[in-house]
């Protein structure tokens, strides 16, 4: 399979926009959602031209189409992320509904007084916010781990903080503000030695393929499907059997119970259990899609283009006078935080749009960790495979000439 990146383009109709501003579209924003595949667009459209029905209940013919395609994404999710024996996938929103599931329903089965939730100082909204609310009901502490300067976890911290007390360790797996990428093999060996339990945080490195469950061998791992070139609104939960089928139903209602009467209610085992009713159909197909794409993909040779483009924009950035990057690991996805000295991110993402440029500016979702680099605000380039070297250059030469001018 061979990598290029011209062709990849011409299979995103977005990439070829004009913008009002007349100019093309310089898509750095891939950390906030990627763009989509037009068999991704397809799929979807497909889906409610010919095959629309509801999944699991009806006995006629649209509504077979429906559920294959649907178990089968299913099945490809599985899969793709090396999901060994044991473990399912359940259909989410998202990462962050995903988390919001492992944290309330294995939460209040199985946090008391006396209990700590570890997670990280690098960890977005959605992988702090489900823990911490958890941790008020249920009277169990919220530990953090801290971080080093240059935006790599401390594994010393983890180590100290890490104890017979901890029943959950909460990890991204790559930071979306730092961009770090962390040794979640070692985490989980590491947690699983004391009894805990592990969730893993796949938002912002699904996208990047780095995401093998059965070398990582977590208990839960969550992403979006979304930032992994599907459409908005579908995600997974991909967790091992035996645990989910230990947990109280998150939702309830229809398709996920056994047995319905005005006295009790008997549920069904996972994944069905944690899918009350009717899902985002046309979501998991278009994950599916996405999948399927991703799959022609030559990852090794991805990977290198990204990093290639991270080493230039780094470079860029860091030959603007009074320009600092936050997260500077060595292993880390093409995602550059940034701040220029006596120039306000706003500015600065204002002029690059001028020019076509989509970046994202503010706390990211991530305030804790934005708000400790001493910034209230850091622009933020994320990129993608299908982006461009010579995107990046005209990216480093638009933001040198901005400075200048709000300088
Ligand atoms: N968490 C998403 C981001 O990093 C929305 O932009």
């Amino acid at each position: 399979m061979a990598f290029n990146v011209e062709q990849i383009r011409k299979e995103f109709p977005i990439l070829a926009e004009q913008l009002e501003s007349g100019r093309e579209l310089v898509y750095f924003d891939n950390a906030a959602t990627a763009q989509k595949p037009k068999s991704v667009i397809d799929a979807v459209s497909n889906f409610y031209l010919r095959d629309n029905a509801n999944i699991h209940r009806s006995a006629h013919e649209l509504a077979g189409r429906a559920t294959m395609g649907y178990e089968g994404a299913r099945e490809k999710v599985l899969k793709f992320f090396n999901a060994p024996k044991g473990y399912t996938a359940i259909f989410t929103r998202g990462a962050t509904e995903s988390l919001n599931l492992v944290a309330s329903s294995w939460g209040r089965a199985n946090l008391k007084v006396g209990d700590e939730i570890l997670i990280s100082k690098m960890e977005h909204h959605a992988n702090i916010v489900p823990w911490q609310q958890i941790a008020m009901q249920t009277g169990a502490k919220l530990s953090v781990v801290d971080i080093l300067p240059d935006g790599t976890l401390s594994m010393d911290d983890f180590v100290k903080k890490l104890s017979s007390k901890t029943k959950i360790v909460s990890i991204t797996h790559a930071s979306n503000v730092l961009g770090t990428i962390n040794d979640v093999e070692t985490i989980t060996q590491m947690a699983h030695t004391v009894g805990a339990i592990v969730s893993i945080d796949a938002a912002q490195s699904s996208p990047h393929l780095l995401d093998d469950v059965s070398k990582i061998g977590c208990d839960f791992l969550s992403f979006s499907g979304h930032k992994c070139f599907a459409p908005t609104g579908i995600g997974v939960l991909i967790a091992k059997e035996e645990i989910l089928n230990a947990m109280p139903p998150y939702q309830t209602g229809g398709d996920m119970i056994e047995n319905v009467s005005f006295e009790k209610t008997t549920f069904r085992v996972a994944p069905e259990r944690f899918e009350a009713g009717t899902p985002h159909i046309a979501g998991a197909i278009g994950l599916s899609a996405a999948i399927d794409w991703l799959s022609g993909i030559d990852i090794i040779e991805a990977r290198k283009h990204e990093h290639n483009l991270l080493q230039i924009l780094t470079e860029g950035i860091l030959s603007i006078s009074g320009a600092s990057i936050f997260g500077m690991a060595e292993n880390k996805t093409a995602v550059v935080s940034f701040a220029i000295e006596g120039v306000h991110p706003n500015d600065i993402a204002s002029l690059l749009d001028a020019d076509g440029i989509a970046i994202r500016t503010g706390h990211h979702c991530a305030e804790p960790l934005v708000l400790s680099t001493g910034e209230n605000s850091i622009a933020r380039a994320s990129l993608s495979f299908y982006n461009t070297e010579a995107e990046v250059r005209k990216f480093i030469d638009v933001l040198s000439r901005s400075v200048a001018l709000l300088r």
